[in-house]
């Protein structure tokens, strides 16, 4: 992972969208990533806040250090994050929440919001609710079996607990196992949301089955469950990419009606696939580095990667490379480089010395180490598993 330098960035907040900033279209659903995403106007779009120095200050002075997560603006938004910290200095503790939907074995991207959340967890001594919505990825597409999602599922619960959340304080919910203790709180979300609100918060057509319409009160109802754990309003903080925030948008619109807190979130960027456009995604493995590649795949789909090079050599000399635009580059510099190396990475391309291939070697040559490692933890993962699922007794 990156770990925190004493230099400052030499990307500006705007560059950090992986590609151009004259983004034209890009659609941002918790279904469908597209386009070029600005991740400023996505603030806006959403209403949510860019994460402030003031905040930043505040999470050094609590924990002593700004993670590099936070430093490179990887994590750029939230809402109430700055709440969150406020309750946890006058000892009111809060629960994380987050999740996965099980519809592919998980990539890299997947591991980032995991891995923030496993150091808030350990900085913050919190309990965290991780749940699996396998009911909404069946739901969502027609062509998934009940068998295919459950083989994920258990996939998935492996790379969960491999990313080394705390067993005493972390509980697995699977919708369709553990739906009696979310049940009642969806049917109290439910019955606070309209169709036609439904409708514009998700994009819901008539052509949408019904499944998918029911199905946003479930991913909701994990909100207030350390409510109900704790018999008290409880804060609680879901770290995840953009992607999610409809979901949130939603739940804070009933959570004061119910007698809640407004769930907070911080928001991350995604981090990109392989290939010419998009955030990595499970549905196009081929541009995705997944915990369960073999090295040679690895090698594979990093050689054949879309990179912001020249031509020919001779150009790349002449002209320099545009990192920016470099899946591999930003790649290299959310999981691997330190802040100092990414930012020498970034000058050297721009000025020409320095080519695609090594970039790509450097990068094939941490993430085989970073998997083979991960794939052993997976294994050590399979007699845990009975420890982390959710019993509805408290964490
Ligand atoms: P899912 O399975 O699509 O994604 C799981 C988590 O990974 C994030 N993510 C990414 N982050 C960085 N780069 C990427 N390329 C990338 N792709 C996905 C997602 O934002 C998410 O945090 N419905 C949810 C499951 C869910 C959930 C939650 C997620 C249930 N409850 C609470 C977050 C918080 C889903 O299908 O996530």
């Amino acid at each position: 992972m990156i770990e925190e330098e004493d230099c400052s960035s030499l990307i500006n907040n705007n560059e950090i969208n992986n590609g151009t900033s004259d983004s034209q279209f890009f659609k941002v659903t918790p279904w469908e990533v597209e386009g070029e995403i600005d991740y400023n106007k996505l603030i806006e779009k959403f209403g949510t806040k860019p994460i402030s120095q003031e905040i930043l200050a505040k999470v050094k002075k609590i924990t002593g250090e700004i993670h590099p997560m936070l430093r490179l603006q990887y994590f750029f938004s939230h809402r109430d994050f700055d709440w969150i910290l406020d309750k946890h200095e006058t000892s009111e503790n809060f629960y994380l929440y987050t999740g996965r939907g099980p519809s592919g074995m998980v990539h890299m991207g997947h591991l980032m919001p995991w891995i923030f959340t496993k150091y808030l967890q350990d900085k913050f001594d919190s309990k965290l609710l991780f749940q699996l919505t396998d009911d909404e990825k069946f739901l969502y597409s027609q062509d998934r079996s009940r068998e295919e999602i459950a083989r994920y599922t258990y996939e998935n619960i492996l790379d969960i607990i491999a990313v080394g959340f705390s067993p005493h304080k972390t509980k697995i919910i699977i919708d369709t196992k553990h739906i009696q203790y979310l049940y009642p709180i969806a049917t109290e979300i439910a019955k606070r949301i309209t169709f036609s609100v439904a409708k514009s918060v998700f994009g819901f057509s008539n052509s949408t089955n019904i499944g998918m319409i029911g199905f946003p009160p479930i991913q909701a109802a994990p909100c207030f469950l350390p409510s109900i754990i704790e018999g008290k309003p409880t804060p609680v903080l879901i770290p995840a990419a953009i992607d999610q925030d409809p979901y949130w948008r939603m739940t804070r619109d009933v959570a004061e009606r119910m007698g809640y807190y407004k769930p907070a979130q911080i928001h991350s960027k995604f981090i990109p696939g392989l290939g010419l456009r998009g955030k990595m995604s499970s549905s196009k493995p081929q541009t995705a580095i997944l915990t369960s590649d073999e090295p040679e795949i690895i090698e594979k789909k990093v050689s054949t990667a879309f990179t912001g090079g020249q031509p020919t050599i001779a150009l790349q000399r002449q002209l320099g490379g545009n990192a920016i635009g470099c899946p591999v580059f930003w790649y290299l510099r959310y999981f691997f480089d330190t802040e100092k190396q990414s930012d020498e990475r970034l000058l050297k391309c721009k000025s020409g010395n320095l080519l695609c291939g090594e970039c790509k070697s450097d990068l094939a040559k941490e993430s085989k180490s970073f998997i083979i490692d991960f794939k052993k933890r997976r294994e050590k993962a399979k007699d845990a598993i009975p420890k982390f699922m959710y019993d509805g007794k408290p964490l």
